[in-house]
């Protein structure tokens, strides 16, 4: 199934429920803005193309539940639930793109039928678009990866990120189904290990090979010469940084130092065409993150926790961009990607 669905039967959000990965597959049900929300502030779904996908659903449920009786009164309904909507998770640019997106859908209704039905539509199309983009970012990005490579990635981009293929490890499909073999190493990616616990997971379940090591581990595995290239994906891009899972940069400055390409895989809508680094928030989460692990007490409770969700890394660091339109080489004009 997609990580993210529509369910016409219930009229409710269907997802993923990550946070169980790996012990536990189970698609949960949101029927009200408010499950929607918490799911996607406690990273049930998570990955900036699928929190897109939540955005637009995310509208259409609010349209779907509104009680309102005229156009006027549905569209203040919309406009509460983009609110609250695009506070839940603050960096990962792609959820305010996919509510403003159906939101600016609206427009075209004449009545609260209508505002129902083009939302749903919107929402559904967004998802629809989002695995087509997926499997242009790997056809452009397969060109980049050599039969026999091994590439290391951070957190998860992959399908679970995604409505579906995934945008760096769907460069990794695109390279294998053209007949390339393909290693994968994950980066746990501490503190939530999206690595270990969710793209190791869905690696496996394709049967591409995949081999986890601790965050800490990736310089040298480069050293040891165990990494062809980086290929990450990213949470926001602006013109001189790339936002993605805090490790990111880290992962950047350790393969310049190798001189091992470092790729960004992501759609256009993941670049936000007006930020600099200094004017972007990111995120800050909760300190329990790092002092437990489930209910395991790692430190001390009350220890000083710095735990940011994101890092910049600068666009110098970065090889390449790839996207749904093609790669981009770093300094380039963020305009020029809208031609
Ligand atoms: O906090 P998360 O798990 O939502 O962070 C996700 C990432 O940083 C991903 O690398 C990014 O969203 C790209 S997903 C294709």
């Amino acid at each position: 199934m997609r990580t993210i669905d529509w369910n016409e039967e219930s009229n409710s959000v269907v997802l993923v429920d990550q946070t169980l990965l790996p012990q536990e597959y189970r698609v949960i049900e949101c029927k009200t803005l408010s499950s929607l929300c918490e799911a996607i502030k406690s990273l049930r779904i998570r990955g900036a193309p699928a929190l897109g996908a939540a955005g637009g659903f995310g509208i259409a449920l609010a349209a779907s539940l509104s009680g309102a009786k005229d156009i006027e009164a549905i569209t203040r309904d919309l406009e509460v639930a983009a609110k609250a909507l695009k506070s839940t998770r603050p960096t990962a640019v792609n959820l305010g793109w996919g509510v403003n997106r159906v939101l600016k859908a609206v427009s075209d209704a004449f009545d609260v039928k209508g505002v129902r039905d083009i939302t749903l539509q919107e929402a559904m199309d967004i998802a629809e678009e989002d695995i087509e983009t997926n499997k242009l970012i790997g056809k452009y990005g397969s060109k980049f990866l050599k039969d026999g490579d091994t590439v290391l990635t951070h957190c998860n981009a992959g399908r679970l990120a995604c409505v579906d293929w995934g945008t760096a490890l769907g460069v990794v499909r695109s390279a294998i189904a053209e007949g390339k073999n393909i290693k994968v190493i994950a980066c746990e990616t501490r503190p939530l290990n999206q690595g270990s616990r969710i793209t190791t997971w869905e690696l496996m379940q394709d049967k591409i090979p995949v081999t986890l090591i601790a965050d800490s581990m990736a310089g040298w595995a480069m050293q040891q010469g165990l990494v062809n290239s980086v290929l990450v994906g990213a949470d926001r891009i602006t013109q001189d940084v790339v936002f993605n899972k805090i490790g990111t940069y880290t992962h950047s400055i350790l393969a310049k130092e190798h001189e091992i390409p470092f790729y960004v895989a992501a759609p256009i809508s993941t670049f936000d065409f007006k930020g600099w680094e200094g004017s972007v928030k990111i995120e800050m989460r909760n300190p329990d993150e790092l002092r437990f692990s489930g209910c395991e007490q790692l430190a001390p409770k009350d220890v000083e926790v710095y735990n940011p969700a994101f890092d910049a890394t600068p666009m110098e660091n970065v090889t390449a961009i790839i996207t749904e339109k093609g790669a981009f080489y770093p300094p380039f004009l963020l305009d020029e990607v809208l031609v």
